[in-house]
């Protein structure tokens, strides 16, 4: 059995772990993966969609897994698929719920799901003239296109409003405020049965208390035990629609979809839809499933997903990400990474590049550290303790991960 994931970061690592519980190490590839990835797994320099595919025809792996969104974006299931080569993730047309927010925005209001309310504009004058005339603030602007985790700004007054609009391409969504607790879901789809997994939480911003700009995300943690009471309106008034939504409007969704949530006053609703697993949630998510991945992998594959039964610990998980000084502006690198053994949290490795044997930074998330414990008060003593063994210059980590307060 040989398996190919495809990305980079924490996540992938992650991933590559999930799967090394059942398939033999030497036989789980990653493209293009880091330094750190590749003390344990064979890492390939591919740095595209093109070069994905053809080393996947050479070498037919029995299963490919991809990581970020930009892949399936550019159709990459679809083309693996065509080629006979089981792809995890869903097509290009269904990719769209996370490629356009437009057209993830229309399909809410088209099935009723319970999300910001919303202008959709295609001109950027249109979108000036109306956040002018709207005068409510805070509003929020979207980029319509992926945008690396930059197309959010919230905007508190007028000048910042315009100052977003005038930053972004030509297509975006103004967006209704929304007051309450976030939290992150991932659901495991074959386009007709659904399962969910537990529910993680991101901190997305820099600063402790979430305070300062947005990042790839600081750090995670599940279980979330304030979302279970959501579950079953979750499921039904948002997972179910959106997935007969898509079928309905001739895209099922096939793979995993990450819904991003907020808990208001009034109920769920959808910030995001994603379509791939999030990241970091992912790398607390998936210490904790006690099913085989590859069997998650299969189920979604083989239309199994209604026979899955999936299995958690009941242990809770916290995960810390280190970043470079400077991150998410700019931000030096190079530095060598230090890890005093023992150790006991995992260790996910992001922004790495391995010179000469010497791990040394490459990127603004450098690693993760993630903890179990039998609370969440536990994962959290053990991971930061282990922080304190893992140096470089620079290191920058929040010190607040899992101490949020989840009310509305
Ligand atoms: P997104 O990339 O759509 O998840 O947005 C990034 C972050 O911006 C989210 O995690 C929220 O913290 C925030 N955000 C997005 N949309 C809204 C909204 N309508 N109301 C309040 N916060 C939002
Ligand atoms: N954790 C947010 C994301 O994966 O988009």
């Amino acid at each position: 059995m040989k398996v190919l994931i495809v990305g980079s970061g924490g996540r992938e690592h992650s991933l590559a772990e999930a799967f090394a519980k059942d398939i033999k190490k030497s036989d789980i590839y990653v493209a293009p993966g880091n330094g750190g990835i590749a003390l344990d797994y064979k890492c390939l320099p591919l740095r595209n969609k093109e070069e994905i595919i053809s080393w996947c025809k050479d070498n037919r792996p029995d299963l490919v897994m991809v990581g970020p969104e930009q892949y399936l974006a550019e159709g990459l299931s679809n083309s693996l698929n065509a080629e006979g080569i089981p792809c995890v993730g869903p097509s290009q047309e269904a990719a769209k719920i996370e490629s356009s927010k437009i057209f993830a925005k229309t399909l809410m209001t088209k099935y009723h799901i319970p999300t910001a309310s919303y202008v959709a504009f295609e001109d950027k004058d249109q979108a000036l003239a109306y956040v002018r005339y709207m005068g409510k603030y805070p509003l929020v602007i979207k980029a319509n296109g992926l945008a690396a985790g930059k197309g959010v700004i919230i905007a508190e007054n007028q000048k910042q409003a315009e100052y977003a609009i005038q930053a972004l391409e030509n297509k975006v969504v103004v967006e209704e405020y929304l007051k309450g607790w976030e939290v992150s879901l991932f659901v495991i789809t074959d386009g007709k049965d659904f399962k969910t997994t537990i529910f993680s939480q991101d901190h997305k911003q820099l600063g402790e208390n979430d305070t300062g700009p947005n990042t790839g995300g600081m750090g995670a943690f599940a279980p979330v035990k304030e979302a279970e009471s959501y579950r079953k309106q979750i499921e039904e008034q948002i997972v179910a629609p959106i997935l007969e939504g898509l079928k309905a409007e001739g895209c099922p969704y096939k793979g995993f979809l990450y819904c991003g949530l907020m808990i208001t006053e009034e109920g769920p609703k959808v910030l995001e839809f994603n379509c791939r697993l999030g990241d970091p949630e992912t790398q607390a998510i998936l210490p904790l499933l006690q099913t085989s991945f590859t069997e998650v992998c299969y189920a979604i594959l083989n239309n199994k997903v209604s026979d899955l039964k999936l299995e958690w610990s009941p242990q809770s998980s916290v995960c810390v990400v280190l970043a470079s000084q400077g991150y998410p502006g700019t931000f030096p690198t190079g530095f060598p990474v230090i890890i005093n053994s023992p150790i006991t949290s995992k260790i996910f490795f992001a922004g790495v590049e391995n010179k000469d044997g010497q791990l040394i930074t490459s990127g603004g998330r450098v690693l993760s550290l993630v903890a179990l414990g039998k609370n969440l008060s536990e994962a959290r003593r053990k991971v930061y303790q282990d922080i304190n063994k893992v140096n470089f210059t620079g290191k920058y980590f929040r010190r607040d991960i899992s101490l949020r307060k989840n009310k509305c």
